[in-house]
């Protein structure tokens, strides 16, 4: 079966300033903060798990007044133009505790020879969190509701030249696209449907030939929708037998890497790092002029 071409290079967050100090997602809860010690030796595990199979990891300082600064896969958009030029198209968070986060890694991706833009900041504009977009088919699937704005799709497919799948998320504990799908090949992914309206879930399981469905319960207990894959070896917070079983008859390994202390602030290990080799031409084709795809309403 063929395998993603990309997620061989991550950028993540160092958790230096992890905490809970505001609440945006059913998960916080200011009076049950991190154990520092424990996510420092999670992450690092998490981070020596990845370059063990073969992939990069590159580092970004966090700042000390964004404790979410961790959730690395929020900061933005990576893609490979067709040139061959990294591109990342920064998020502009939804609440304004986390909008600073971008000031810090605008120059950082700048410095590496990133093309950095946005489709809206500063509060105005459309608001985009990566951790809704994924790469899959023939298309960049975007999650949109209760972070990313519809507004952020059409804009998506324009600057980037390609097709946008845009698909509702109604559930609150699955904020982000990321909490309730991941790309496994080609033609596999896991999906959380209860995380979508009736429409948006059809859409989701006519995108994917084989999906490996999570009931609500085990997507917002386990995290394990929230995976990253890397080549044929699934790198996950926990895996319910049932999972691990349909993955194994498909020829996939999996690696549970414990990142709990990530969980009390509602994000586990797609959240903590971020592909940045989705290429344009060959994971995502390119459409001119870009092209918007809803669900019905
Ligand atoms: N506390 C963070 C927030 O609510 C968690 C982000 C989780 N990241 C993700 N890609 N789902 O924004």
């Amino acid at each position: 079966m063929s395998e993603l071409g990309w997620g061989h290079h991550y950028i993540a967050v160092e958790p230096t300033h992890f905490r809970i100090d505001y609440v945006i997602n059913p998960f916080m809860d200011t009076a049950v903060q991190p154990d520092g010690p424990t996510a420092w030796r999670q992450w690092h595990e998490m981070v020596e798990t990845l370059r063990g199979l073969g992939a990069r990891v590159d580092v970004l300082p966090q700042r000390s007044d964004a404790p979410d600064m961790v959730y690395a896969m929020n900061l933005g958009l990576g893609v490979v133009a067709e040139d061959g030029t990294p591109q990342v198209v920064l998020s502009h968070m939804r609440y304004p505790q986390r909008r600073m986060e971008t000031d810090s890694a605008q120059p950082w991706f700048a410095e590496r020879g990133f093309a950095t833009s946005y489709v809206g900041r500063d509060g105005v504009g459309a608001h985009l969190e990566a951790g809704d977009a994924f790469a899959f088919g023939d298309a960049l699937v975007v999650g949109y509701g209760p972070r990313t704005e519809e507004l952020a799709l059409k804009h998506l497919a324009a600057d980037l030249g390609i097709r946008v799948r845009g698909l509702r998320i109604t559930h609150p504990g699955m904020y982000h696209l990321d909490l309730a799908f991941c790309p496994l090949d080609e033609r596999r992914a896991i999906v959380c449907p209860a995380a979508l309206d009736e429409e948006s879930a059809a859409a989701l399981l006519a995108l994917v030939p084989e999906p490996l469905v999570l009931t609500e319960e085990e997507a917002l207990t386990t995290f394990a929708a929230n995976s990253i894959v890397v080549g044929r070896t699934v790198v996950m917070p926990a895996c319910p037998d049932r999972v691990r079983a349909q993955l194994e008859e498909w020829g996939f390994d999996v690696v549970v890497v414990d990142v709990s202390e990530f969980h009390k602030g509602g994000g586990s290990i797609r959240c903590l790092t971020n592909p940045v080799d989705v290429r344009i031409g060959r994971d995502l084709p390119s459409v001119p002029n870009g092209e918007v795809v809803l669900p019905p309403v």
